[in-house]
């Protein structure tokens, strides 16, 4: 007979670990990193702060903060051998893909790759998060054919990425918008991606192999990729009048409304509407909120035809597309965001370690007889 009566598809509800660095309350769907709201994270604190906090476990003092800072900003550069690669990557490679072997190739060319202590870690912690923002600016650049922009220690770590992918530093609130963004997306709690990581790092696998693992299990559209996949539906959609359309069209044909429903959040993400006002700052200083307008459309359709509210991926769209981003850099800005949930996730689950090894409920057939080839 088979034993239903603990298995949940999806892990769905299954409590696989314990953590200390985030907690969501769906009842009161908010989400707290190390007991701080990420309400208060996102108008208060900046990327690099909030990464110190899921690292270490509680906020910085001021020569804490500027150390970490230093680390960040030493650890910007890439190996040349990165560089030399990436030159040969295929024109338009896509940058998630680049960012997956780019994080990958790191691990390579670092002397503690393998050292699994805890303050290696801590120290590949920094490399990885430093890193990655010019992976994917480097990787973008340099498949596009056009020149790399070298990192600028004047600027902070979000401004930083914007002047390396698009040769300019932000004006206006755009560095502090994209900024905010980025403290919303670096942790929460076992999800895909972070679970991915605990995954790897708990067979005693290293940091970057984790983080790689991380980077993959990101791409998907039911993850990360859902904020390109929501872009290219605001695009098609083209104009706010003819969202209503779209998406009755869309529902009729059973399709999933990409940024909408969430596995935890039964009944909104606060992340979200974080977003949405970031949105709406950012349509006012450009003085063009065509992408805003519709996504307040599909927002009110989606919830009236569905009773689905947006999650995090479905404002980060038009935010990043307003700030000039390309479209297929999104997933990987929400990776290298997330690095730092990730690296504690990887720290976390190395301080305290047991083997993630779940069970299955065998389906297939049993005790069949062997049969020659030539019998067959
Ligand atoms: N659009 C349309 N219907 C959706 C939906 C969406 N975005 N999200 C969930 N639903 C529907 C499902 O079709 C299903 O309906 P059914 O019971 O009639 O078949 C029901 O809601 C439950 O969905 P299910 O896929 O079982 O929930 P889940 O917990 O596995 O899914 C997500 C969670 C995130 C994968 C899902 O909401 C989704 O695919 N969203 C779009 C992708 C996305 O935005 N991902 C980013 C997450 S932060």
């Amino acid at each position: 007979m088979e034993d239903t009566k603990t298995y949940s598809p999806g892990l769905e509800g299954v409590i696989a670990g314990q953590t200390a660095i985030s907690e969501i309350d769906e009842a009161r769907a908010s989400l707290a990193y190390r007991g701080y709201d990420i309400k208060d994270l996102a108008v208060k604190s900046t990327y690099e702060e909030t990464a110190y906090l899921l690292l270490y476990g509680a906020l910085p003092d001021k020569a804490q903060l500027s150390e970490f800072e230093g680390q960040l900003k030493a650890a910007r550069g890439v190996p040349g051998e990165v560089v030399d690669l990436f030159r040969k990557l295929p024109v338009k490679s896509h940058s998630m893909d680049i960012l997956r072997t780019g994080v990958s190739m790191l691990g390579l060319y670092d002397p503690a790759g393998w050292d699994n202590s805890h303050d290696a870690n801590m120290n590949k912690a920094v490399r990885i998060i430093a890193g990655m923002p010019t992976l994917i600016a480097l990787g973008h650049r340099l498949t596009h054919r056009q020149k790399p922009v070298e990192p600028r220690d004047d600027l902070t770590h979000a401004e930083n990425f914007l002047h390396m992918l698009l040769g300019t530093p932000p004006d206006g609130p755009k560095g502090r918008i994209f900024d905010s963004s980025l403290i919303i997306y670096a942790e929460h709690e076992f999800n895909a991606s972070s679970f991915s990581a605990r995954v790897t790092s708990s067979t005693l696998s290293d940091m970057y192999s984790a983080i790689t693992s991380a980077v993959g299990t990101l791409k998907g559209p039911l993850h990360g990729g859902a904020n390109e996949a929501v872009m290219k539906m605001l695009l098609e959609i083209g104009r706010p009048e003819d969202a209503e359309g779209w998406l009755m069209d869309a529902l009729a044909r059973k399709e999933r409304i990409m940024g909408f429903g969430h596995r935890v959040y039964k009944h909104g993400d606060s992340r979200a509407p974080i977003l949405r006002e970031a949105s709406r700052e950012i349509c006012e200083f450009e003085g063009y909120c065509r992408w805003h307008d519709i996504s307040l459309k599909v927002e009110e359709v989606v919830k009236r035809e569905k009773g689905l509210l947006p999650n995090v991926d479905f404002y980060s769209a038009p935010v990043y597309y307003l700030l000039g981003l390309p479209v297929e850099t999104f997933t990987p800005i929400f990776a290298m965001a997330r690095a730092a949930g990730w690296c504690s996730h990887v720290v976390e689950q190395l301080d305290n370690n047991r083997l993630i090894r779940p069970a299955s409920i065998y389906t297939g057939k049993r005790g069949l007889d062997y049969v020659p080839i030539e019998k067959r």
